[in-house]
């Protein structure tokens, strides 16, 4: 032990107490006194003591009660307690052990029992205290490994999302010259997944799946992919297959989010009365994740700048929107759509493709 071992002697004979301390000053240890029972919790509390001498019958608070509270405390608990008493009354003893008394001693004390039983209790508590900061150091440990270990799966999972994006935005770069279409799609679909009350992990999962529901569009040659006009019936057949050839691509994953990006690659062109594509799907056969990005897709085509045709004005889309309630979309999904309007127009307004709208974000973002 590097200190001073430190001994609190607690006995309202100040005679005793002399006596107690002079045998242990002669052992090189510290005393702290104390004259009750309120006192000797204090400096046990403020003093922390490798060892506590008790007298039992004590004015203000006896020795049992300072038993008791010392040991209810988990920081004077681990500090052994003995108690010093003139009587040989068993029913005293039990009750102090019962309450957490470590050690007796019969007073008057016999300088060479109180020295071996305080050696020994110093030891004891020495070995308490090593172990005390040894698992606190180990506890510590573990929670800096967890740290990192969650830190680690933060990047990675950062890192395989970025490249979803990545990847998504490539399925996008020759047909699709609009910047923001995967941000605006994303948060429509979020937007309407929190309005409709789909669970929490699903509504993240789709913030990372939605952009991937036209990656099958690498499967689909560039004569058609890109046709100025209309496409004859052959290549509009080719061009549906986006769908099939997205979910050859995403299935099978071990990932949640590319796993949900498949079913909504296969599933995004359903319609709620049957007439998609490619399998005719009905109602709730589609599932939920496909028809809120039938919706989300279908408002951002509609309001934003194609090869083919201007944005329409929000009230032409919105109208648009409403009538394909029941045929293309879920009804109830169109009501949520609606009772969200003003937040789909400020997510449009705030991903606007001229990039005006990211810029105003970015500075409204920053400290
Ligand atoms: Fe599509």
């Amino acid at each position: 032990m590097d200190s001073i071992p430190k001994i609190l002697v607690a006995d309202d004979d100040e005679r005793t107490r002399v006596a107690l301390a002079d045998i242990l000053l002669t052992q090189e240890y510290d005393v702290v006194h104390a004259r009750d029972g309120e006192e000797s919790v204090r400096k046990a509390q403020a003093e922390s003591p490798d060892v506590i001498l008790l007298d039992i019958r004590m004015p203000r608070m006896d020795g049992f009660e300072v038993i008791r509270l010392l040991k209810a405390d988990r920081f004077t608990k681990l500090i052994p307690i003995v108690v010093v008493t003139g009587e040989d009354d068993v029913e005293l003893r039990v009750r102090a052990l019962k309450l957490g008394a470590d050690d007796f001693l019969t007073k008057p004390p016999h300088a060479a029992e109180l020295t071996a039983r305080v050696r020994s209790l110093v030891k004891v508590k020495a070995y308490n205290d090593y172990m005390r900061h040894y698992q606190a150091t180990l506890e510590a440990e573990v929670r800096e490994r967890t740290r990192e270990l969650n830190e680690a799966h933060e990047r990675l999972k950062s890192a395989s999302l970025d490249t979803i994006h990545r990847l998504s935005r490539a399925a996008e770069y020759k047909d699709e010259d609009t910047a923001f279409h995967l941000h605006r799609i994303s948060n429509y679909a979020v937007a309407i997944a929190r309005r409709i009350g789909l669970d929490g992990a699903t509504t993240d999962s789709l913030l990372y799946s939605i952009p991937m529901h036209d990656i099958g569009k690498i499967g689909v040659p560039d004569r058609i992919l890109l046709k100025p006009g209309k496409l004859d019936p052959d290549e509009w057949m080719i061009m549906k297959r986006h769908t099939e050839f997205g979910a050859q691509i995403l299935k099978d994953s071990e990932s949640d989010f590319i796993e949900m990006g498949g079913v909504i690659a296969f599933t995004h062109h359903e319609r709620w009365d049957g007439s998609g594509y490619p399998r005719a799907l009905r109602e709730e056969e589609i599932p939920v994740e496909g028809r809120v990005a039938a919706l989300a897709d279908v408002f951002d085509a509609l309001t934003t700048k194609r090869p083919y045709k201007e944005p329409f004005p929000n009230e032409k889309a919105l109208r648009i929107m409403r009538e394909g309630r029941g045929s293309h979309f879920d009804p109830d999904m169109v009501d949520a759509f609606f009772d969200i309007e003003d937040e789909i127009l400020e997510i449009k307004q705030r991903f606007r493709d001229d990039g005006e709208g990211m810029l105003r974000q970015l500075a409204r973002d920053e400290p």
